[in-house]
């Protein structure tokens, strides 16, 4: 984390949702790589916490909230959690979601 290649995200906010998952904990560790302050919000409150503690365990800044971008005033909340913590969100990746399991022929 010592030698960013973009530095102008050193610093910036930023939101992942889905960031528990497969491809947006890879954003998230990406972006705190680079010097950002990244919230890891994630209906998986597991998920989230595990990614956001290994971005803090490497040196990096990270919070996570337990959201669901299907429920307005989780949103809402996680918003006001992320200016009290970090400022206000300079980007927000929307990576909630996920592929049905493989397998079902139904
Ligand atoms: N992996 C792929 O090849 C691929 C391809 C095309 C599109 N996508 C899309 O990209 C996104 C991320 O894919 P992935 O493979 O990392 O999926 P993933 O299942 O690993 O991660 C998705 C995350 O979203 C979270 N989530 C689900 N519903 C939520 C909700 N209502 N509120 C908050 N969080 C919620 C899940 O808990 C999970 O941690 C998904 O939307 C997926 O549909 C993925």
């Amino acid at each position: 984390m010592d030698n960013p290649k973009y530095k102008e995200l050193k610093g910036k906010v930023v939101g992942i949702t889905g960031g528990g998952g497969i491809l947006c904990s890879t954003l998230a560790h990406a972006f705190a790589n680079q010097g950002a302050k990244v919230c890891v919000m994630d209906l998986n409150r597991e998920a989230a916490q595990t990614v956001s503690e290994k971005i803090n365990n490497a040196g990096g800044s990270a919070m996570c909230i337990k959201v669901d971008v299907l429920d307005r005033e989780s949103l809402e909340e996680a918003k006001k959690a992320i200016a009290e913590r970090f400022g206000p969100c300079d980007i927000l990746i929307n990576g909630a979601g996920g592929e049905p399991s493989i397998g079902n022929d139904q």
